[in-house]
């Protein structure tokens, strides 16, 4: 049997810190998050001071790998495309240290913190970032490729690109359809164009692409509903693995979007760059899955709860002629509104491994909680019945043959969770923000120390049955 990873996740802007230090360069976030005056990520867990010792603590919590980002604005300087060579020994530090440790880095090269130096010239709307982009990830590859040996070219596309110029509660803020398009399809081309630099360059390893993973449910069997379901599948998910696993952008989907939105960027030379640089790997983010009904009536509609209980109960999506997002009433949530769904995990990766027939890994999956973290060890019963209920899952579709190949909980310590800040908790470890950032494994770290050592022997296991 291959060998089966488990371990943490991050991402470089929500737990690094260090904003303005070792020559990071400003990124879309720190502007838009200064400019609004909304909590950030300034100093977050300060990983970057610290990420020996969270390390080493992944290391006694039995973890045997680490999935992280890197920043691109620690690593390249400036539009001319300049290395910052402070960045590079930083990473160069941490990619050593876990090899020291006996983890495997597990290495995202974006996301979501674009410089902001791109972000000014139009970011995901610029041809010109698929350019810089494809540089960077040389960067990376001439630099660590001799130690990484997993590469993942972006972090949920859907989810970056959607919040920042869909639902507007990321940056840049725009709500705007067409800009949604040509942002979706850039990002795709220079996840792409990244995987081209990487075959030519004979690098050795395997290169995928991260996806907030939703597999969608119909409310009833009917025809009606049957067409929404593609419309949310193709929303939700296609684009995405379609293409990137494929080299296809899903046809019926342009053919809809034509309608109303310019493709013309969508150039004939782009397409065989997609078609012929497909990756190696998928990694789906779990949370939930997404169930359906045929759309009825009002304008496009997405909104997403980041204030947890104060807003419990409104969370809502409409795609204005393709479908309605439904909120299955009897089942369980978070407090951010998240279906607790675990056997969604188990039949989409059925579901994925049957159309791509590619190694998966469950890059993220995790739940944020309320915590009081001044207690000595925090009793996160919840988290744990959690991530039993999803490993299981998993352990559930590999036995069935599916090819999935690691686990990530999200996090293996509290982090920043972008708009929600820092007090929706994922973490394994609490970071305890009024006391110098102090470091307290949860019963969660323990439990889950304990399933790695026996590889997954200690997972209380349930059968689904007939699906
Ligand atoms: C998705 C993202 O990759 C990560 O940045 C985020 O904080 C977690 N999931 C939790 O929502």
């Amino acid at each position: 049997m291959k060998e089966f990873l488990w371990g943490g996740a991050t991402a470089s802007y929500q737990c690094e810190g260090g904003w303005n230090e070792g020559g990071r360069a400003e990124s879309m976030w720190d502007k838009y998050l200064h400019e609004e005056n909304l909590e950030n990520g300034d100093v977050a867990s300060d990983h970057y001071h610290r990420f020996k010792e969270d390390i080493k603590m992944m290391k006694e919590g039995g973890h045997t790998s680490y999935r992280f980002s890197l920043a691109w604005p620690r690593i390249i300087k400036n539009l001319e495309g300049e290395i910052n060579q402070e960045g590079i020994d930083f990473y160069n530090e941490m990619i050593d240290t876990c090899l020291e440790n006996g983890i495997t880095p597990f290495v995202t090269i974006y996301h979501w913190d674009l410089p902001q130096y791109l972000e000014e010239l139009g970011g995901w709307l610029n041809r010109r970032t698929c350019e810089a982009y494809m540089h960077y990830a040389k960067v990376c590859f001439d630099a660590f490729g001799d130690r990484v040996v997993h590469w993942s070219t972006f972090n949920e596309p859907r989810y970056c690109i959607f919040s920042g110029y869909l639902i507007g509660n990321y940056p840049p803020g725009h709500r705007d359809l067409q800009e949604t398009l040509t942002g979706s399809y850039y990002l795709m081309l220079a996840s792409a164009m990244a995987v081209k630099v990487f075959r030519e360059g004979g690098y050795k390893g395997q290169i995928g692409i991260v996806h907030s993973f939703a597999p969608v449910y119909g409310v009833d069997g009917t025809v009606q509903t049957r067409i929404a379901m593609r419309f949310a599948d193709n929303f939700l998910n296609n684009w995405i693995l379609d293409t990137a696993a494929m080299g296809e952008i899903p046809g019926d989907m342009l053919g809809e979007l034509s309608k109303t939105c310019d493709l013309s960027m969508m150039l004939p030379e782009d397409l065989e760059i997609i078609k012929h640089n497909t990756v190696d790997f998928l990694g789906l983010n779990y949370y939930a899955r997404a169930v359906v009904k045929p759309y009825e009536t009002g304008e496009t509609t997405l909104i997403v709860n980041n204030s947890g209980s104060k807003a419990k109960g409104t969370s809502q999506t409409i795609i204005k002629g393709w479908f309605e997002q439904v909120r299955p009433e009897s089942s369980r949530y978070t407090e951010w509104d998240t279906e607790i769904f675990p056997e969604g995990l188990y039949e989409g990766i059925r579901q994925v491994w049957k159309k791509y027939h590619l190694p998966v890994y469950i890059t993220e999956n995790g739940i944020g909680l309320y915590e009081d973290v001044t207690v000595d060890q925090v009793d996160d019963e919840e988290r744990i019945q959690f991530m039993n209920m999803h490993i299981n899952a998993i352990l559930n579709a590999k036995e069935e043959g599916c090819d999935v190949r690691g686990y990530f909980a999200w996090s293996p310590f509290d982090l920043y969770s972008w708009k929600n800040g820092t007090e929706k908790r994922y973490g394994l470890v609490a970071v305890d923000y009024e006391d110098n950032l102090k470091r307290k494994p949860k019963k969660s770290y323990y439990w889950f120390k304990n399933v790695i050592e026996t590889k997954g022997e200690a997972i209380k296991r349930e059968t689904y049955g007939e699906v």
